[in-house]
């Protein structure tokens, strides 16, 4: 008997763009408990609910502090950052960067990121998480790239939906930011993003309505303008479409410091955060409601906002159930699953990767990433992880690699240097011939030292409040580019103006300009690649010409622990000199691995696609040396790769968080599989992007920016144009081979489309599949914009060596719609339009046009041509199968213990998905033993047992027992499951 198994992983497992979209739902009234809440409370203390304070416990260290009303049972809220972790001052978990989620095309996995996210800030007295943030990579080189999950709205849309509901299953709740448009750092305060309806809604807005439709309780407005107004202040996105059309029952916030007037709050906006610096919801909103500028109502409706979500989340409960440990080890598991599921094999020539035994015998290990492990980002998503568990790729090789491998490193691109000698430097008022600088404690007591070096025994202990400072001059012996270096770590003074700015360390300026800062926070200059001895570093290349003096000023505070504080530099010929010992290394060695990096920051663009510093340089010196050089790169986003061409393997691990290092090694060594795919275009030049073709799209003209490519943002872009990618968007290698086949097509029950393909391990190992089905462009009338091909489906398949999976994706019929600026709603494309199924966007190998007919209520599809598929290899891994249905179960259960209350109720809605799960289970194991009609039966009561969970969420809908704005979003999602539990029956049926 043939083994068969089925595979059926649609859309539903994420919420994505629902046909939702296009109705306008209206916002749903406030709860009865907020209501009478906010009828008790005075104006002060409902003035105190829509703008932040500090927090007066200061071991904390969250971004945003609301003190609530102790005396109507309203406790203080703590808002904490953000998309990769949560930021307090004590540890929790450092995830890989979102972009590397992104990367893993994993909906799985972004529930388990979300749930980490949410469990560990519940842990850490936190309420409100502060991500995900979902803002489309439209600038290649934007400071917050990686923060956020790539430059396609569907995959956005997809991974978001579950991230949201990780994160809020633990009862935080989570904040999509920052609403809309956020995609630069460059004047990202004042920027005027121009952008048309149909770019707005079919780009930026997707992933934000897929966390509305996933339930999220917040939503932060960004600072920047769109079309003219301040996004806080912008009744179009936070009451017409947030509110009006979406339905939104949740509260918005501000970016810190992002409101602009009292009256943002007649706008849509419910709280000013992070309220001390800005007087707009305190004394100004006071004023405005006394001059009755303002009405109190509208005061009255934003608390009610908030409060309903404090409700929802069982915050306003007199005695809330105790708050959970961090599972560290747990979390860990989860961070280096999606480090590894992440990781894109980008290059493979010869078979280099995964090393072999040769390899190991004799490897070279260079660069600052593989002695430093780079765990994440800079600026507010910058979280401080559990740093013991850290290891760096270089150990983590050592130790994965076993007693018999020999693996030598040099650092090549040196970013610590060596301490700047004192006959370089002149002291203040020092007599001609004196060395050293001046260094003053604490204003007054002075004296002279050779050189500021003072680490390990040496560093400095002072009373809380002391700082010491050294002045003199610098002198280079020779001209040319010098980086200096300011290292230090530990001391520390708080700043009591921004606590959420965490502690000032030390500061450098040369000729009175400041050219590097470490704080707890981001400092000028900062960079998350520690020492060699493991201090801070932050530095800047300035040119000297020799004999020249430049006047330098260090200072350092003193804190809870010594102060080391350091000043290096890594002149001309240090520079060179790594380089060479780096490539003496390479040379002698089978193999080499050179680790490169950039550092994406909030704050900041950079300012070059290019590798920072003489990293393109090393690269292409090694690789001269070593036909069997692979390059591992830790960076947020696109670099362009000069030496692509020149070196065998080409490996993206993102910032991987705290796991990161193990993760690496795993991938190298070929324990673990590259599991992911590019979720942004890398160019091959500077000038390929669409932003570079102009300075009004990027970085704007006046305070004003034109986002005049339209739709054609990332791939879109790319196929518009005809120019070839250096790497594709989807793109990413497996250690195995995949072979597609068999690809069908039929009209799906809710207008859409169903598509279905076998995909076949045909190499010798398993190994990660990720099937991407791509939409051709349809007709539509002059003026709309339509995508060559856009994704709008995926599934991320294991497949054992010989495994073949037929794979279900269902595209839904907001996927075959655009948005017609013309009548301002999504409007199905018909006409005849391309499925294309591939292993990236410029890598299809299955092909069918479909014919899709349009009448004013309904689609009809009409199949031009298809190829069906009826039987399947044997071997499929019936675990896919189970785990594919079992999830989107399992989702839905999450989002029952989000929505409904605890209670009889929420039982019963449980037993009965938990039936339908222990249906699928017995099915599956009936097609495993090809037991077909039995299995169908199984799956008929599964249907029955969904069909009983949707009825009841209607019936206690309507009793209200069920808070109302929940029930369209479980209707929603036991429809979907619906729709793919009867395909799988027909599939088996067909059978
Ligand atoms: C960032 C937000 C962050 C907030 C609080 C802002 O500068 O844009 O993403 O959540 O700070 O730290």
């Amino acid at each position: 008997m043939t083994r068969r198994a089925w595979v059926w992983i649609a859309l539903a497992c994420a919420v994505a763009v629902t046909p939702a979209r296009a109705m306008a739902n209206g916002e749903p009234p406030p709860s009865p408990v907020a209501l009478a809440l906010v009828a008790q409370m005075t104006l002060d203390e409902k003035l105190a609910m829509v703008h932040g304070t500090f927090d007066p416990d200061p071991t904390q260290g969250e971004a945003g502090y609301l003190p609530g009303v102790p005396r109507l049972g309203v406790p203080p809220l703590r808002l904490t950052d953000g998309p990769a972790g949560v930021r307090v001052l004590t540890p929790t978990t450092a995830m890989p960067a979102p972009i590397s989620l992104a990367a893993s095309f994993s909906r799985t996995n972004a529930l388990d990121y979300g749930a980490v996210l949410g469990r560990d800030a519940r842990a850490r007295n936190q309420d409100v998480l502060l991500g995900p943030m979902m803002n489309l990579v439209r600038v290649p080189q934007a400071g917050r790239n990686f923060e956020t999950l790539g430059e396609d709205p569907f995959l956005m849309s997809e991974l978001v939906a579950p991230e949201v509901r990780g994160i809020q299953s633990q009862g935080t709740i989570a904040t999509a930011k920052h609403f809309a448009e956020n995609n630069q750092e460059a004047d990202r305060q004042s920027v005027d993003v121009n952008v048309d309806e149909q770019t707005l809604h079919e780009m930026e807005l997707p992933a934000f309505q897929a966390a509305i439709n996933a339930g999220v309780g917040a939503v932060m407005c960004a600072y920047s303008k769109v079309n003219g107004t301040y996004s806080c202040s912008n009744a179009t996105l936070l009451t017409d479409i947030l509110r009006d059309q979406w339905g939104f029952g949740g509260f918005v916030m501000s970016d810190w410091i992002a409101t602009h007037a009292a009256t943002d709050l007649t706008a849509g906006l419910d709280l000013s955060m992070p309220g001390y610096w800005q007087p707009f919801f305190d004394a100004d909103l006071r004023a405005a409601i006394a001059a009755g500028t303002i009405p109190e109502a509208a005061l009255d409706h934003a608390v009610a906002r908030i409060l309903t979500v404090l409700e929802r989340f069982g915050l306003l409960v007199a005695s809330p159930p105790p708050r959970p440990t961090i599972d560290v080890l747990a979390d860990a598991d989860v961070a280096r699953r999606v480090a590894e599921d992440g990781a894109v094999l980008l290059r493979n020539e010869r078979g280099v990767l995964p090393l072999d035994a040769g390899a190991v015998l004799s490897l070279a290990v260079i660069g600052p990433t593989a002695r430093s492990l780079l765990v994440g980002g800079r600026g507010s998503a910058h979280v401080v992880g559990f740093t013991e568990r850290e290891q760096s790729p270089l150990d983590a090789l050592i130790e994965q690699a076993g007693s018999g491998a020999s693996i030598r490193f040099a650092v090549g691109d040196d970013l610590d240097g060596v301490v700047v000698p004192g006959e370089t430097l002149t002291p203040d008022g020092g007599a001609p011939g004196d060395h050293g600088l001046l260094r003053t404690t604490s204003g007054s007591a002075t004296q002279v030292d050779p050189t500021v070096d003072f680490t390990g025994a040496a560093a400095l202990t002072g009373p809380p409040g002391t700082s010491w400072t050294w002045t003199g001059s610098i002198i280079a012996p020779a001209s040319g580019d010098y980086d200096l270096r300011l290292q230090a770590t530990g001391g520390g003074a708080p700043d009591p103006s921004t606590p959420a700015a965490g502690r000032s360390v030390a500061s450098m300026s040369v000729d009175g300009t400041p050219i590097a800062s470490i704080t707890s926070f981001f400092g000028l200059s900062m960079s998350l690649i520690r020492t060699a001895d493991g201090l801070t570093n932050a530095g800047t290349v300035l040119h000297l010409e020799a004999g020249q003096p430049h006047a330098i000023s260090i200072t350092g505070n003193a804190g809870d622990t010594p102060l080391s504080i350091r000043l290096a530099w890594i002149t001309p010929e240090l520079r060179q000199a790594r380089i060479d010992e780096a490539v003496a290394v390479a040379r002698s060695s089978h193999t080499a691995v050179v680790f490169a990096y950039n550092e994406g920051s909030e704050g900041v663009d950079r300012t070059s696609l290019a590798l920072p510093g003489p990293q393109d340089e090393l690269i292409a010196a090694v690789a001269a040396a070593n036909p069997r050089t692979i390059v591992v790169l830790n960076t947020g986003d696109p670099v362009t790769m000069p030496w692509a061409g020149d070196v065998a393997g080409i490996l993206e691990m993102w910032y991987p968080g705290q796991e990161g290092g193990g993760a690496t090694a795993s991938v190298l060594l070929g324990t673990a599989e590259p599991g992911g795919r590019l979720p942004e275009t890398f160019p091959v030049s500077e000038d390929d992007p669409p932003t570079a073709a102009s300075p009004e799209r990027y970085p704007g003209v006046d305070g004003e920016e034109q986002y005049s490519e339209g739709i054609f943002v990332g791939y879109r872009w790319y196929d518009a144009q005809d120019i070839a990618p250096l790497f594709p968007f989807g793109h990413g290698l497996s250690y195995t081979r995949f072979s597609y086949s068999g690809l069908s097509v039929s009209p799906g029950l809710d207008g859409g489309l169903d598509v279905s393909f076998v995909v076949s391990n045909t190499g010798q190992r398993a190994g990660v599949a990720v099937p991407q089905v791509y939409l051709g462009a349809g007709g539509a009338p002059a003026g709309v914009q339509m995508a060559e091909r856009a994704l709008v489906g995926f599934a991320r398949l294991e497949l054992r060596p010989g495994d073949a999976c037929l794979v279900g994706v269902h595209v839904g019929r907001p996927q075959l719609s655009y948005w017609s600026p013309a009548e301002h709603r999504w409007v199905v494309a018909s006409g005849e339009r391309s499925i294309d199924v591939g292993a990236s966007s410029r890598d299809l190998r299955l092909h069918t046009d479909v014919t899709i007919g349009l009448t004013t209520t309904t689609v009809t599809i009409g199949l031009t041509t298809t190829t069906s598929t009826t039987t399947l290899p044997a071997g499929c891994a019936d675990a896919v199968t189970l785990a594919a249905v079992a999830c989107r179960l399992d989702e839905l259960r999450d989002r029952v213990d989000a929505l409904v209350p605890e209670g009889k109720i929420r039982t019963k809605l449980d037993a009965k998905l938990n039936a339908a799960k222990a249906k699928i289970g017995k099915a599956v194991g009936l097609v495993g033993q090809g037991k077909t009609k039995p299995a169908g039966k199984a799956v008929q009561r599964a249907l029955g047992a969904v069909r009983g969970f949707r009825r009841r969420v209607r019936s206690k809908g309507a009793g209200k027992v069920i808070v109302p704005d929940a029930v369209p979003t479980l209707v929603g999602a036991a429809d979907r499951l619906l729709g793919d539990l009867a395909t799988l029956r027909r599939e088996i049926g067909s059978s």
